[in-house]
């Protein structure tokens, strides 16, 4: 195990752990996170330090990746772990990643050479989201993509399978919803997972927005922090949840008017 770059003995990449294990052990608890089901990115670039010589490293190959993050150093999931094994095993569920320069692919800096540990086949959204982040010099640094039981049964529904509709029910199950997403979430037609289709269809639904539904699939969230990027999955699940509450119940829900939404604009300055 290359030392420099050891979740156990670097102070700043310990600390990512225990941050990460918190909240995927959340991202299990609440049942989102089946399997291998889930992955994550952080940006770390400039918070530990960049090799300088790249042969004791293992390059996997990038399709495609934006210029703006040539370089750029991040923790991310190893395709095939499970969520809830971060928190006990950090050494084969969590990999230092870093970007080479002409973007042919990825080196893996914690990791021995032929160890076969490759980052999430979710890496072409997250890199194309990150690289959107950085594009727009955004504060935003931690992505996360996981399976919320009752967001992906909306997204099944015909009835709520574009964008307009599904954030008139999000908006509608609870206010802060509004106050916490003023400009709502994405929707993502869905496409097969792991493809460069469902990564340019995760930011083109994005723009300018945190978080993106993928139809039949999870969402992707994108925070300052991994803390933030959990908050707004959880806010949205729980205006999902409501939604089916009611339902569950036999009944219809009201949702709250345009007016009630107009008046919480203007309590919380959302624009
Ligand atoms: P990975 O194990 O490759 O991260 O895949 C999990 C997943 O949720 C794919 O969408
Ligand atoms: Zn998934």
């Amino acid at each position: 195990m290359p030392k420099q770059y050891s979740f156990k003995t670097d102070k700043v990449l310990k600390r990512y752990w225990e941050d990460i294990s918190e909240v995927t052990q959340y991202l299990w608890q609440k049942g989102w996170a089946e399997r291998n089901a889930g992955n994550l990115s952080i940006d770390i670039t400039g918070e530990v330090a960049a090799p300088k010589e790249f042969s004791q490293y293992m390059k996997y190959p990038l399709q495609k990746c934006g210029k703006n993050l040539a370089g750029r150093l991040f923790i991310t999931t190893i395709t095939g772990a499970r969520l809830r094994d971060i928190a006990k095993d950090r050494e084969n569920t969590l990999l230092v990643v870093m970007i080479a320069k002409d973007l042919s692919g990825y080196y893996v800096l914690n990791v021995k050479k032929g160890a076969a540990k490759k980052a999430t086949s979710e890496f072409p959204s997250h890199l194309m989201v990150h690289g959107m982040l950085r594009a727009s010099n955004s504060p935003k640094r931690a992505v996360i993509h996981t399976h919320p039981n009752n967001l992906i049964a909306l997204s099944q529904m015909k009835e709520f399978k574009n964008e307009a509709k599904l954030n008139a029910v999000l908006f509608g199950m609870h206010p802060e919803v509004r106050v916490v997403l003023p400009k709502g979430v994405g929707f993502a037609p869905y496409r097969c997972p792991g493809s460069l289709d469902l990564a340019e269809a995760t930011i083109g639904s994005l723009k300018g927005k945190s978080i993106t539904v993928w139809e039949k699939h999870g969402v992707v969230s994108a925070g300052v922090d991994i803390f933030e990027s959990f908050d707004f999955i959880d806010t949205i699940a729980k205006a999902a949840d409501i939604y089916f509450l009611c339902k569950m119940a036999g009944e219809e829900p009201e949702g709250l008017s345009g007016a009630q939404l107009k008046e919480i604009d203007g309590a919380f300055g959302n624009s």
